[in-house]
């Protein structure tokens, strides 16, 4: 029996790809190729697996162009570079990574929220460029402990960054879609209504996804419910927040600062003028980019992809769910 054919346009570490390839035919697309231009329409016709990342675009023009394809494995927990419902009704399966990359986010969240209270950024710039020596001690900034953070959204990453969030006694507030019964009982956060959670929160951290009803729905109006002294941080898809009107709401002080690790475009062009900003902390997207991590959510990904084509059940499916 043949070998499935599959397009691998995300890079694979030499032990995974070797595992692959005992399996399957693999074709490697070159980065920021449409996967379907990696191939002769022959072999497009045959392909049955895509390995892909957040920056691979999955329309329905490429799964047309991929008649064969059984799954889409995305290396991220998110897939809002993949048209689910458009896979859903060719009977593609989508995988993703779910789990594994928790605490790699949500030690990144704690740790911007650290770098925004003590301005980290700043104060390591005051010792290089001098200004320790001829200006004195830099301004002082503001404790962590007995300040609230806001979690929108109480999936896996929200839960793990609230179990962080109270070793730093913080009062962690959160509201999400479903009440998290869990989270409730046990005290870990309190449950309010969306417009309570900008309101109270020192900290408002996004942990929602990017879907069609949360694209841009942080913009104007959350900035007006904030405290002046209050910061956003974002480790979850750029998107979600209205840029422009954050741009506007940091620019005129009307809130205090933000933390992206996302953003709209990426990458970020340096003369964004979100770059301009002072008061931004800026991340290369890393919330999951460690070593450890990245390793986990290629592995699982290679595997939910291998597990579909053997006619095995994967451990992560996003559709059909
Ligand atoms: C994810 O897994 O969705 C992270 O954002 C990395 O892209």
């Amino acid at each position: 029996m043949s070998r499935p054919l599959i397009l691998a346009a995300t890079p694979v570490p030499a032990h995974l790809e070797e595992k692959l390839k005992q399996a399957c035919e693999v074709i490697k697309v070159p980065r920021g190729t449409r996967p379907s231009d990696s191939v002769s329409a022959e072999q497009a016709g045959q392909v049955e697996g895509l390995l892909c990342n957040p920056a691979v675009p999955v329309d329905a023009a490429l799964m047309d162009a991929l008649p064969a394809l059984k799954v889409i494995s995305n290396f991220a927990v998110g897939y809002d570079n993949i048209d689910v419902t458009a896979a859903a009704s060719r009977q593609i399966i989508v995988c993703n990574t779910p789990g594994v990359l928790d605490a790699a986010v949500a030690d990144l969240t704690i740790g911007l929220l650290i770098c925004l209270s003590r301005n980290l950024v700043h104060g390591d710039t005051y010792v290089r460029d001098g200004s320790w020596e001829t200006r004195g001690a830099p301004p002082l900034t503001q404790d962590v402990r007995g300040k609230t953070i806001g979690l929108l959204g109480m999936g896996r990453i929200g839960r793990e960054v609230a179990r962080l969030a109270q070793a730093f006694d913080l009062t962690v507030l959160y509201h999400n879609r479903n009440r998290d019964p869990q989270a409730d009982e046990s005290g870990l956060a309190e449950y309010v209504d969306r417009d309570a959670l900008f309101a109270r929160s020192d900290f408002v951290s996004i942990h929602v996804p990017h879907t069609p009803e949360t694209e841009n729905s942080i913009g104007k109006r959350e900035f007006d419910l904030m405290k002046p002294s209050a910061y956003v941080i974002n480790t979850g898809r750029g998107a979600v927040i209205n840029e422009p009107e954050l741009i506007e709401a940091l620019k005129t002080d009307q809130i205090a600062g933000a933390a992206l690790d996302v953003m709209v475009q990426e990458p970020l062009p340096a003369d964004h003028p979100l770059c301009k900003l002072p008061n931004v902390i800026l991340q290369a997207h890393i919330g999951s980019a460690t070593t450890e991590t990245r390793l986990a959510m290629i592995t699982l990904a290679t595997e939910n992809l291998l597990d579909v084509l053997a006619g095995r059940t994967p451990k992560a499916v996003v559709t059909p769910s």
